[in-house]
C-alpha cells in the first residue's frame, strides 16, 4: 500500500514506539481523534523505518517490563539523535529516566488506579489544566532520582517524580496514562504534546480520507476488475462501499451464504448492497455443501477448520468463474497488521490473509487492494457512516467467521440451525426493543446438546435447551457477563419457549471471561 499522502504531500505523523503496553493502540487512537495521523512501530524497529516515516514527534509507550533488570527494552540511541520531541509514558518514562542518568526503583507498593497528580512547575505538557489532575496509574517501578538535565513538573502521594521535562530539549515524561479515559484531561495532555510541542498539522480528516482513498484505488486498479469477499461484517462492507465509489461496476463481490448466518442476514446483506447500493454482488447459496462437509463432526476446532476450508473452496469456485480479475480487495484493518512489540503480528497477518485469499490458485495472480489497512475499527465505522452504510449494519455485534457453527454445540444439522436462528432472533429483537442492544458488547443464543423435560399446557415436552449469552467488554480479551434485568430475561425466555416448540428450557450464562470464553466452543 502506498505511503499515506494527501495530494501527494506526506502527512504529519506522530510515531508511537511500542514497549508492549496493553494501551499502546489507545495512544494512537487518541491522537487520531485529534485529527493527527499516528502510527505504531515496535521499540526495536530499524532506524530506516523511522527516518522514512519522518515523524513530527515520538511517544514511548508503557510496557510490562522493569528497567531495574538488565535485559529489558531501551530506547535506541538514534531516536534521541533525531532531535524531535519525545514523550515517555509509564515504562517509556522509566527507561528514558534510566538512560539519561536518573534512577528507577521497584516501589514497595504497586500503584494501580486513580491518583491525584499535583503539578508543581509550569510546563507546556500541562498547559491550561490547573494544578491538580485526577490521573490513572498502573505501575510497579517509579523514578526515584531525576536525571541531571531534567526538571520535576508533577508528583503524586506515592510517586515523588510523576512527570518531568528536559531543561533544554523537547523531551517530556509522565508516569500516568493520558490515553485512558479514566485520566482527567488525558486528551488535552496529548494535544499539548502533539500541537504545542510537536506542531503537528491536523491532516487526518475523514472527508479528505475518503476522497483520497478513492483516488488511490483508482490509481492502483485503473481499468482492471476487482474481486471482494463480502461477509456483511463492518470491515468488508466498508471496503465494498469504498471500492464501489471508486470503480463502480468493476467491483464484483462474492457473498457466501453458508447456512450458518443469523436469521434473515443473507437477505439483509443482499438488500443493503445489491438493491440499495447497487453493487455487483454474487450470492453463493452454499448451505448444502457446508452441511455435507460438517456431517458427523462435533469437535469445535475441527468444525472451524472444515468451515474455513469449505469457505475457501466455495469462494475460489466463484472467483474462477469470473473473467479477467486482477485484484483481490480485503477489509484488513490496522489492528490486523500492527507490528507490536511482543505480539505475533506476522502470524496474525498470515491468518487473516489465509482466511481470505489462501486458497486462490497461483495462476490467478491477484494483487491486493487493502484501502482500510491503516484504520482503527472506530475510524472504519465513521467512514462507513460517511459512505451511507446504515447504522444498524455498522453497530452490529461481532459475529464469528464460523457463525452459528460454533453456537450449536455438537454436530450441526439444518434443523438445529433453524431452531437456533429463531431463538437468537427473539433474543436480539427483544434487546433492541428494550434499548439494551447497544449496552451490551455481544449477545447471542447457543443450542445445547442436551434435552430437558418441560410441561406445555397438559403436555410433557422433552426438548432442546437454549442458553442465552450477553457480555460487556472493551477488547473481547476479557469480558463480564451482562447483568440484564430479570424481567427482561423472563420475557425473552417465555417468548422462546412459547414460540419455538422444539425448545423446553432457557438458561442464562453467568460466566465471565476468563475463565470462560465468550463463545461456548
Ligand atoms: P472467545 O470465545 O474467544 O471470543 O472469548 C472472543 C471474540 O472472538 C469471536 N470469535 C471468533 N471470531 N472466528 C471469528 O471470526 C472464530 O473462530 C471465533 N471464535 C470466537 C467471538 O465471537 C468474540 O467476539
Amino acid at each position: 500500500m502506498s505511503k499515506l499522502s494527501i495530494s501527494n504531500k506526506k502527512i504529519d505523523t506522530i510515531l508511537v514506539l511500542d514497549f508492549g503496553s496493553q494501551y499502546t493502540q489507545l495512544i494512537a487512537r487518541r491522537i487520531r481523534e485529534s485529527d493527527v495521523y499516528s502510527e505504531i512501530l515496535p521499540w526495536d524497529i530499524d532506524e530506516s523505518r523511522i527516518t522514512k516515516l519522518n515523524p513530527k514527534g515520538i511517544i514511548l509507550s508503557g510496557g510490562p517490563n522493569s528497567v531495574t533488570e538488565t535485559f529489558t527494552p531501551r530506547v535506541p540511541q538514534f531516536v534521541f539523535d533525531l532531535g524531535i520531541p519525545i514523550l515517555g509514558i509509564c515504562y517509556g518514562m522509566q527507561t528514558l529516566a534510566e538512560q539519561m542518568g536518573g534512577h528507577v526503583i521497584s516501589a514497595d507498593q504497586k500503584e494501580f488506579g486513580h491518583s491525584e497528580l499535583e503539578v508543581v512547575s509550569d510546563s507546556v505538557i500541562f498547559k491550561n489544566l490547573g494544578k491538580k489532575i485526577n490521573v490513572w496509574m498502573s505501575h510497579g517501578d517509579q523514578v526515584q532520582d531525576l536525571p541531571d538535565e531534567f526538571n520535576l513538573i508533577a508528583l503524586t502521594n506515592t510517586a515523588p517524580i510523576a512527570a518531568m521535562e528536559h531543561k533544554s530539549l523537547a523531551i517530556y515524561a509522565i508516569q500516568f496514562h493520558p490515553e485512558v479515559t479514566h485520566t482527567e484531561h488525558g486528551q488535552k495532555i496529548l494535544d499539548n504534546f502533539i500541537f504545542d510541542i510537536c506542531n503537528a498539522n491536523t491532516d487526518w480528516k475523514m472527508d479528505d480520507l475518503i476522497s483520497q482513498r478513492i483516488e488511490e484505488i483508482k490509481a492502483q486498479v485503473q481499468d482492471s476488475k476487482v474481486l471482494l469477499g463480502l461477509s456483511g461484517g463492518v470491515d468488508s462492507s466498508v471496503t465494498a462501499a469504498l471500492l464501489h465509489k471508486a470503480i463502480g461496476k468493476k467491483l464484483t463481490c462474492v457473498f457466501v451464504d453458508n447456512g450458518l448466518l443469523r436469521k434473515g442476514e443473507a437477505d439483509q446483506v443482499m438488500q443493503t448492497f445489491k438493491e440499495n447500493m447497487n453493487l455487483n454482488v454474487i450470492k453463493s447459496d452454499s448451505e448444502e455443501v457446508f452441511l455435507r462437509h460438517l456431517k458427523d463432526i462435533d469437535d469445535p476446532e475441527q468444525k472451524r477448520k472444515v468451515i474455513g476450508r469449505t469457505f475457501i473452496d466455495v469462494f475460489d469456485a466463484e472467483a474462477i468463474k469470473l473473467k479477467d480479475i486482477n485484484f483481490l480487495a480485503q477489509g484488513t484493518i490496522y489492528p490486523d497488521v500492527i507490528e507490536s512489540s511482543g505480539s505475533e503480528s506476522e502470524e496474525a497477518r498470515v491468518i487473516k490473509s489465509h482466511h481470505n485469499v489462501g486458497g486462490l490458485p497461483e495462476e490467478m495472480k491477484l494483487d491486493l487492494v487493502e484501502p482500510i489497512r491503516d484504520l482503527f475499527k472506530d475510524e472504519v465505522r465513521r467512514m462507513g457512516v460517511e459512505l451511507g452504510i446504515s447504522k444498524e449494519m455498522l453497530e452490529r455485534h461481532p459475529f464469528p467467521g464460523p457463525g452459528l457453527g460454533v453456537r450449536i454445540i455438537g454436530e450441526i444439522t439444518k434443523e438445529k440451525t433453524k431452531i437456533l436462528q429463531e431463538a437468537d432472533h427473539i433474543f436480539i429483537e427483544e434487546l433492541i426493543k428494550a434499548d439494551l442492544y447497544d449496552k451490551v458488547s455481544q449477545a447471542f443464543a447457543v443450542l445445547l446438546p442436551v434435552k430437558s423435560v418441560g410441561v406445555v399446557g397438559d403436555e410433557r415436552r422433552y426438548a432442546e435447551v437454549i442458553a442465552l449469552r450477553a457480555v460487556e467488554t472493551v477488547d473481547f480479551m476479557t469480558a463480564r457477563w451482562a447483568h440484564l434485568p430479570y424481567e427482561f430475561l423472563e420475557h425473552v425466555s417465555n417468548r422462546i419457549v412459547n414460540e419455538i416448540e422444539q425448545v423446553s428450557r432457557v438458561v442464562y450464562d453467568i460466566s465471565s471471561k476468563p475463565p470462560a470464553t465468550i463463545e461456548w466452543e
